[in-house]
Formats: C-alpha cells, structure tokens, sequence
C-alpha cells in the first residue's frame, strides 16, 4: 500500500452526524436502546452505507450486520467492527465511531482502487451495550459460539419484551448463521472512555485487552410495614440492605487492588413514601483486570449478604447477568497498531480497557487488538461524550494501516 493512504476524515465524520441524528437526544447525545425503533433505523441507515459501498450485506440470526469487501483470495477474512446500539443515555461516540471507522477504512481501499489479499468485513453486532437486553456484547458473544441463537432470543428486557420477538418487528432476523464468516483476525477502534490519554496529553491507546466484568443482579425481599407504627428494631427493610450493600461493594474497592464497583439500577417495591419497601432489585457491576482479584471481591459481597441475610432477615437472590474473563489481545496486533501509528507519526501508547468491547468476545476466534483515541473529559455513557475530528481520523488511519497489513499478510 502507499503509505500515503489515509481515510478521507471528513467523510467518517459525516457519516458519523448522520448516524448520530438517529435517536438523537435534546441533550446532544444518543438514545438507540437494542432493537429497538431508532436501532432499526440506524441499522437500515448503515445497511444502506454498506450498500452503496458495494460490499455484501449480510444479516445473521441474531441480527448482526455484515458488510464483506471480497479479496482476491479465499480463506478467513479480516474483520472490523463495533455496535451501533446506546445505553439509554448515551454519547454519539461509543461503538458508532468503530462501526464508521471499518466503513471508511473499506471505502478508502475501494476508492483507492486497492484489492486485499484476503476477504475484509465490517460487522455492526447486535447489543452490545448490554442496557436493554442482557449479558453485554450479546451478539458478537453469540457470534464466538458462546451462547447459542435459541438462549439470546429468550432472553427478557426490563419490560418482558423477548429479544427474539423484537428482532423480528425491526426485521433483523437475517437466514445466516453467527459466525458464518471465518476470522483471520479482528481488529476494533473505540473511544477510550475514561481519562487517561487525554490527561497524559493526547495520542492514541494500544489496547493490550479487556478487564474481567461480573454483571449481579440481586434480587432483596422485606417486609412490608407502616413507616411511621413499626419500631426500627421490628423492620425487615430491603432498601436498608440495598444501601448498606452497595456501600460494602464501594469499601471493598479499597482493599483491592484494580477493584471497581457500580450499583446502576435499584428498583424499590411498592416505592411508597410511608411504607418500609417488600422488594429491592439492584445490580452491581464488578470490575477487574485480575480474575483472581475480582472472584475475590465477589465473594466478600457475597459473604457480607449472607450475613445481612442471617442478622436481618432479608432474604436475598442472586442472578448472574453478565460474566466474562479477563481477556488479553494478540501481541502481533497490538505491535501492528503500533506500528501504523509510527509509521503516522501519532504518539500511542499502551492500556487496558475498562469497558467490555465485542473485541472481548471476538478474541474468542482470532487473534484480535483495538484502538483507543481520547475521550474529551473522559466521559461516556453520557450525552457530553466527545472527542475530536482529528483524533478521529487519526485512530481511524491507524486502523486502516494495521487492517491493510494483516489483510495482505
Ligand atoms: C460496555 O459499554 C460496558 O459496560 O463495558
Ligand atoms: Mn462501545
Ligand atoms: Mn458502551
């Protein structure tokens, strides 16, 4: 390839307005639950993108899209990919970005003129986000075989709706089998997400793999009673215990290392000002980059309820949403992002992602690396979620650089 090949960064820019005008909210960012209305629309939008581009639109059973770039060989085909679902309050950036970037990177080689070696594809994967449909990374999970097609259509939102059921009224369930098309490798670029390129002055991540996540949802029962005749000693409170766990869950973060905890969603019953809740239902998001320390960690949770459960007599339940190792990248990959980035002249540096990527689950079936560029106050999940033109161009010409190599290889 010539190395002055880049990716045209005011079309991937465009192309990310468009998307970004889908589910668009007041706030700035982007509401595109899973499958659902604006998901379909954003999904026919990027369908209509891959079209026009002349690749090979694909959709699989569980709703993935797939847009193939034929080499001038057979064999296992180099992919790239993201998700274009948001969590109910979400940025313009997360996984959009990705999903554009493979595009733009398929656009320009086209433009170019340019025929890789081996087969390159562009996946968009259904539910990544893990907001409205759970585990997270749904669809390149089923994708990898870890879940069959049969369980993730089963699977229930907050609301009841059937995953399955939804698929079909967006009109995503596509004849192809997940996985139908072999991996040579897989290759994802992301907005970092937190704080650490940005405060360390700019440049881009090369990402060395993915921390273990452990999703809980804990399902807490009282007693119900009169707020204001029932004496404190006499209350079975769930909300108290809910409380009193998602505190722990934050001290333990403090004696180990690496350790992270969120409780996102606490769900009381019957929610009454005066009266002592029966339910509580509450997730905790636990983190780690060790396997170890995080098993750890969930299991002090789990004692300290065990004991809520035997002094207060709350009765607790516990259901596993999400559960993933620690998963580390492929060397060759991570020196390969590194390389485009040299040869760029773009600063990168090395890190661990915090956030769970359909990467996690593709390094399941190939060798797989991702890049990072900086997030603008290291904020995401969150409308204000930024980052800048250039950076963008930037990740994405690094993908481009690394894509191109390992597809010609
Ligand atoms: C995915 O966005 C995650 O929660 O890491
Ligand atoms: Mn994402
Ligand atoms: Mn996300």
């Amino acid at each position: 390839m010539s190395s002055n090949l880049r990716i045209d960064g005011a079309r991937l820019v465009s192309r990310l307005t468009e998307l970004s005008a889908i589910g668009a909210t007041p706030e700035g960012g982007c509401r595109r639950l899973a499958l659902s209305d604006e998901d379909r629309q954003g999904r026919d939008w990027l369908v209509g993108q891959m079209q026009a581009l002349g690749l090979d639109v694909k959709i699989d059973a569980i709703g993935n899209i797939v847009g193939i770039l034929k080499g001038r060989e057979d064999g296992p085909a180099v992919i790239l990919g993201s998700h274009i679902d948001t969590v109910g309050t979400g940025g313009r950036f997360d996984g959009a970005l990705g999903v554009i970037a493979g595009v733009e990177v398929l656009a320009t080689l086209r433009d170019a003129g340019l025929t890789p070696k081996r087969d390159m594809a562009v996946i968009a994967f259904t539910n990544e986000e893990g907001a409205r449909f759970h585990p997270d990374m749904l669809g390149s999970y089923v994708w990898a075989g870890g879940m069959s097609v049969a369980a993730a259509h089963a699977e229930l939102d907050a609301d009841g709706a059937v995953l399955g059921t939804e698929l079909r009224r967006i009109g995503y369930e596509g004849p192809e089998q997940p996985g139908f098309l072999p991996a040579h490798a897989y290759l994802e670029m992301h907005i970092e997400q937190g704080p650490v390129l940005e405060s360390e002055g700019g440049g881009l991540g090369a990402v060395t793999g993915i921390q273990a996540i452990c999703w809980l949802e804990l399902t807490l029962k009282g007693r119900p009673s009169h707020a204001g005749t029932t004496p404190m000693a006499y209350r079975k409170d769930p909300g108290l215990a809910a409380a009193r766990i998602n505190i722990f869950a934050n001290e333990v973060t403090k004696t180990i290392p690496g350790q992270l905890a969120n409780c996102g969603v606490i769900r009381v019953q019957p929610a009454n000002v005066n009266v002592v809740p029966e339910t509580v239902v509450m997730t905790l998001d636990l983190r780690n980059p060790s396997d170890a320390a995080l098993a750890e960690a969930e299991a002090a949770v789990r004692a300290y309820c065990a004991d809520l459960v035997a002094r207060d007599g709350i009765e607790i339940a516990f259901r596993d949403l999400a559960r993933f190792p620690a998963t580390p990248f492929a060397e060759e990959l991570i020196a390969g992002m590194e390389q485009s980035a040299a040869e760029l002249g773009l600063p990168i540096r090395r890190m661990i992602s915090g956030a769970g990527h359909d990467a996690q689950m593709m390094s399941r079936l190939c060798p797989t690396a991702m890049v990072f560029i900086p997030s603008i106050g290291g904020l995401s999940h969150n409308p204000a979620e930024f980052s800048t033109d250039e950076d963008m161009a930037a990740g994405a010409n690094v993908l481009l650089g690394a894509a191109w190599r390992v597809a010609n290889a």
